[in-house]
C-alpha cells in the first residue's frame, strides 16, 4: 500500500555519467520502499557511498552519520532535529559508544536513514548486537534504516538473518571518466576523448576518492600526465594485501622457443571479449599444500582460498590457462609477459601474503583483493597458474582453467638455440657453445649471465651449471610422464607426448632417452 502511495524516492538522484542507475543506489531504494530496517554495505570508500546514497534520497528524509570518534552528526537540516531528539545539545553520549547509540537510535523520527562507520568492528560485542537488533522492529514499523557500512560484512550469527547485506563496487568506467573530467574541469584543462578514456584505464580498481587524488596528483599545465596515473595506480593496488602489479618489460620475443603457447595467448590477448588484467598464480602447488595436489594442507585454509578463486573465475566466466613443467621452462616469463602483449596490467596473487594474524582475515583479504580485481579488470581478468611439480591436478582446477593445462618440456635442440640468440644478444657474447643436453632456459641464461660475469667463455662457464635435468632427473620424469597423452604442449600443437630427445649433432652421438643422464 505504502508503495504506493509513496512517491518513489528518485527525485533529487544524481544519476551517473552514462545513465545507468548504480546498482547500490537501485538495491537501496528497493530495500527503503519495502522498509528493511538494518542494511550493512561493504564499501572501499565509506565517505563515497554515504554521499552516493544520500543523493539518492528525499530532502525530507532525516539523515545522520555517526562514526566513534566525532560521535552522531546531521547530514541534513532534517537531520539536525533529529539528532537533537538522540543527543541534545551538549555532551554527545553515543560518542566511541555504539550501545548508546542504538539505544538512543530508538528516539529517531520516522524515515530516518543512520549511516555508521566501521559497523563492522563494533559487532564483537553482545551489547551492541542486542541493542541493534532490538531497533529492528520498531524501525521496520515507520521506515527508519540503520545502514551499518564497513570494507567487511562480517555478521555476528545473531544478526545474520536480520540484515540485508548489500556490496558497493569500486567504481565503473562511466563514474570513473566522469571523475576524470571534472578534475581537470576544474583545473581548466582540456583533454580529449582518448585521455579520458586512457586516464579510465589507469585509473580502474581505485576506490572513487582514489581516484580522484590520483588524478589530481597527475595534473600538469599541459594535460594528463598517464605515466604517474599508472604508477599511482600500482602503488594503490599494492597496497592491497597480497596484490602486486608486475613491472617488468618482458615480452614474447624475449622468450625463446614455446610457439604453441605464445600464439594461443596472442590470440586470447587480443581476440573477442579481451582481457582487462593478467592475474597471475605462481608456483600454485603452495596453495594446494602438502602433497601438491594430492592432499589438503594441514589448516585446509589454502584449499578454501582456492575454492575461492575457482568459485570467483566460474562466476565471472573468467579464462584461465595452468602452465606445469619443470623449473626454469619460461612458464613464469610468459606468464609475465601477457600484460605487456595485451597493453594490460600483470597483477600477481600471492595467497600466502594474504595471511593475517585474526582469524578470517586471509579470506578477507582475499575477498578485497578478487573486487580490485575485478575493478581494475573491469570483469575481465584472465588467470595464469604456474606450477613446478604438480603430478596430479584436482578435476576441479583443471576445469576452471578453460583454456588448458600446457606442459612446458625442457626444450628442444632448436628451441635451446633461439635461447641462446636471444641471451648471447643480451649480453652480448659470442665463441663456440658448451655442451647443453637437457638444460633448460633458465640454466642458458645463468650460463651467458656467468660468462659475462667473469669474463670468461661460455664453455668455461658451463661448469659452474649445474641442470635440472642432472639435480633432479627423477622430478624431469615424472613430469613428463604425468603429462604424456593428459596436458597440452607449450610447443607442438596438440596434445603432450613423450618422446626420447637426441643430443644435438656435435655433442657427441650418444642417445639420451628423456632422462638417462651420463654420470
Ligand atoms: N624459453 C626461454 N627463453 C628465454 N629465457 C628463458 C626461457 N626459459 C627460461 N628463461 C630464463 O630463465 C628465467 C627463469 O625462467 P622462469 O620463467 O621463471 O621459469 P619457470 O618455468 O620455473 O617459471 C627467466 O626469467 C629467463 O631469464
Ligand atoms: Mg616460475
Amino acid at each position: 500500500m505504502q508503495t504506493v502511495l509513496d512517491p518513489p524516492e528518485v527525485a533529487i538522484v544524481a544519476a551517473p555519467a552514462a545513465g545507468t542507475p548504480n546498482p547500490l543506489v537501485a538495491q537501496f531504494r528497493a530495500a527503503r520502499r519495502v522498509s528493511v530496517p538494518l542494511v550493512a554495505i561493504t564499501t572501499p570508500d565509506a565517505a563515497a557511498t554515504i554521499q552516493l546514497l544520500a543523493e539518492s534520497l528525499k530532502e525530507s528524509v532525516p539523515q545522520l552519520a555517526w562514526d566513534a570518534a566525532s560521535g552522531l552528526r546531521a547530514s541534513n537540516s532534517e537531520g539536525q532535529a533529529a539528532r537533537a531528539m538522540v543527543v541534545g545539545d551538549g555532551f554527545d553520549a553515543t560518542r566511541g559508544n555504539p550501545q548508546e547509540l542504538f539505544t538512543g537510535a530508538a528516539k529517531l523520527p520516522p524515515e530516518t536513514v543512520l549511516f555508521v562507520l566501521m559497523a563492522n568492528r563494533w559487532l564483537g560485542s553482545p551489547a551492541v548486537i542486542q541493542a541493534l537488533w532490538n531497533l529492528r522492529d520498531r524501525f521496520k514499523c515507520d521506515r527508519r534504516t540503520v545502514v551499518l557500512l564497513g570494507t567487511a560484512a562480517e555478521l555476528p550469527p545473531e544478526l545474520a538473518g536480520d540484515v540485508l547485506v548489500m556490496d558497493d563496487p569500486l567504481p565503473g568506467p562511466s563514474e570513473l571518466a566522469q571523475i576524470v573530467r571534472e578534475q581537470c574541469a576544474a583545473a581548466s584543462l582540456e583533454v580529449a576523448d582518448h585521455v579520458v578514456d586512457a586516464a579510465v584505464e589507469a585509473v580502474r580498481g581505485l576506490s572513487a576518492f582514489g581516484a580522484e587524488q590520483s588524478v589530481a596528483m597527475s595534473l600538469r599545465t599541459d594535460g594528463l600526465d598517464l605515466e604517474e596515473l599508472w604508477e599511482r595506480k600500482r602503488q594503490q593496488v599494492q597496497l592491497t594485501p597480497g596484490l602486486r602489479v608486475h613491472k617488468g618489460g618482458e615480452r614474447f620475443e624475449g622468450v625463446g622457443g614455446v610457439p604453441t603457447i605464445k600464439s594461443l595467448l596472442s590470440r586470447v590477448l587480443l581476440g573477442n571479449d579481451r582481457p582487462g588484467a593478467v592475474v597471475f598464480l605462481d608456483e600454485i602447488e603452495k596453495f594446494m599444500g602438502g602433497a601438491a595436489g594430492q592432499g589438503a594442507d594441514t589448516s585446509g585454509v589454502a584449499q578454501d582460498q582456492l575454492g575461492t578463486i575457482l568459485g570467483y573465475m566460474q562466476d565471472h566466466g573468467a579464462a584461465g590457462a595452468l602452465f606445469v613443467g619443470p623449473p626454469g621452462s619460461a612458464k613464469s616469463m610468459i606468464a609475465k609477459a601477457c600484460g605487456p602483449e595485451g597493453g594490460i596490467p600483470t597483477i600477481q596473487l600471492d595467497l600466502g601474503e594474504m595471511k593475517g594474524s585474526l582469524m578470517g582475515q586471509s579470506e578477507h583479504n582475499l575477498r578485497t583483493a578478487l573486487k580490485v580485481i575485478t575493478s581494475v579488470s573491469n570483469g575481465r581478468s584472465l588467470w595464469l597458474a604456474t606450477s613446478n611439480n604438480i603430478f596430479s591436478l584436482p578435476p576441479e582446477l583443471r576445469r576452471r582453467f578453460t583454456l588448458g593445462v600446457y606442459f612446458f618440456d625442457l626444450p628442444s635442440p632448436a628451441e635451446r638455440n633461439q635461447i641462446w640468440d636471444i641471451w648471447l644478444r643480451h649480453y652480448g657474447l659470442s665463441g663456440p657453445l658448451p655442451p647443453d643436453p637437457e638444460w633448460t632456459g633458465a640454466e642458458v641464461q645463468t650460463c651467458c649471465d656467468i660468462a659475462h660475469r667473469l669474463r670468461c667463455t661460455l664453455v668455461e662457464a658451463a661448469a659452474f651449471v649445474v641442470p635440472v635435468s642432472r639435480s633432479a632427473p627423477d622430478q624431469v620424469d615424472r613430469l613428463r610422464s604425468s603429462a604424456d597423452g593428459k596436458y597440452l604442449s607449450a610447443s607442438t600443437p596438440g596434445v603432450y607426448r613423450r618422446t626420447d630427445a637426441t643430443l644435438p649433432p656435435g655433442f657427441g652421438a650418444r642417445r639420451m632417452s628423456t632422462l638417462q643422464q651420463d654420470n
